[in-house]
């Protein structure tokens, strides 16, 4: 839908869990709007900043120096969801909701901030979603490591964690080596193998296990041993936190009823290296890469491309567009509407051309 004016005062927000690149896109959006005679309010911690009613204003001043630097300067939450906030708790300790979309629009409305940018993953454009339709405007900038945003070909922090993961690796590698070990890697990604098929590849793993393809351990293991009979004393195994054997479950670590994505991934990396070590007999060890892939400084490839995607933002309020998310498709700038990304995962489809490449260099998938 197409608006008639630029708005003159907008806010800010970063939702869901930090990641390389936030402070490039606050600082883009902010001077370009800035440039352009538009104020601007940031929102603390994400949407709970809203419902609690907490902004401070975002000047040239406060984005300076920030390009470079991890985190998100306006901090984040992946607890809040103004659909269904948590507002206390039950006798069994059971969280109780209500929806606080309306507060959350009358405190907007209090400020005078006629449309909000909000940059963050498939939960942040979900917890947006309920505002465009109530006639909020709100701008979306696609943000998660994992790399699985419905509408866009690539969400900036993607690189930078795949890059984090890859010099893991290869580190790994040099010690799996001299002790002609199993050394079996988990990445982050959820319910998506975006950074361990790409930090697999690029790290030359043998075996790359993802939530898309379900594995058969016994195939795992005979790879491992081939590898072995032609004279490899060693071998990486890069482990997506999502993958799963044939038939079986992902592994849940932890549960948490207040977060909007209850369900955190974690720990088949050491179940793989158990299993591996007793059905081949090397010896194997494990290691959980965590959420060091999310932290520190972006590459110059996602400073580049947060820069490009709040740019983009700020030219979609400049011109009056409402409900847009920013994308990246067929290497092109561009936006579609923030209602078709909300919720939706983007996950490795089976087609993709890594996967074939990969395939075509002996890598193992376990299936
Ligand atoms: O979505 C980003 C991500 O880092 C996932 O890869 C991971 O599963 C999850 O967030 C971890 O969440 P938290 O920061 O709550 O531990």
């Amino acid at each position: 839908m197409a608006g008639t004016a630029a708005p003159k005062r907008i806010g800010v927000l970063t939702g869901g869990g930090d990641c390389p690149g936030l402070n490039a896109v606050i600082r883009a959006v902010v001077k370009d709007a800035i440039f352009h005679g538009i104020e601007c309010v940031g929102v603390e911690d994400g949407f709970l900043g809203l419902i609690e009613r907490r902004t401070r204003p975002l000047d040239e001043q406060n984005v300076s120096d920030i390009l470079h630097k991890g985190g998100t300067v306006l901090g984040s939450s992946n607890k809040a969801n103004p659909l269904k906030h948590v507002v206390g708790f039950d006798a069994e300790g059971k969280p109780e909701f209500a929806d606080v979309t309306g507060q959350c629009v009358e405190y907007l409305n209090e400020l005078g901030i006629e449309a909000l940018v909000v940059i963050g993953g498939d939960g942040t454009m979900t917890c947006a979603a309920p505002f465009v339709e109530g006639g909020i405007n709100c701008i979306g900038v696609p943000k998660t490591i994992d790399n699985d945003l419905h509408g866009t070909d690539i969400t900036f922090g993607f690189m930078t964690a795949c890059h984090i993961a890859t010099e893991a690796m290869d580190r790994v590698r040099t010690t799996a080596a001299s002790h002609h070990r199993v050394m079996v890697v988990e990445v982050m990604g959820r319910n998506a193998g975006w950074i361990a098929l790409h930090s697999g590849v690029a790290s030359g793993a043998d075996v790359i296990l993802l939530p898309e393809i379900e594995f058969d351990l016994d195939k795992v293991a005979e790879s491992i041993a081939e590898r072995q009979s032609r004279g490899k004393k060693y071998s990486i195994i890069c482990v997506a936190e999502g993958a799963k054997p044939k038939g079986g479950e992902q592994i849940v670590a932890r549960v948490d009823p207040t977060s909007p994505d209850p369900i955190r991934l974690g720990g088949i990396a050491q179940w793989v290296m158990q299993e591996i070590e007793a059905k081949t007999g090397i010896e194997s060890r494990h290691v959980v890469l965590g959420h060091v892939q999310r932290g520190g400084t972006p590459l110059a490839a996602d400073r580049v491309l947060a820069t490009q995607f709040g740019h983009h933002a700020a030219h979609l309020l400049r011109t009056g567009q409402h409900g847009r998310m920013v994308a990246m498709q067929n290497h092109s700038l561009t936006d579609v509407p923030l209602l078709d990304c909300a919720g939706k995962q983007r996950i490795v489809p089976m087609d993709d051309a890594l996967l074939a490449a990969a395939r075509s260099v002996r890598t193992s998938f376990g299936d």
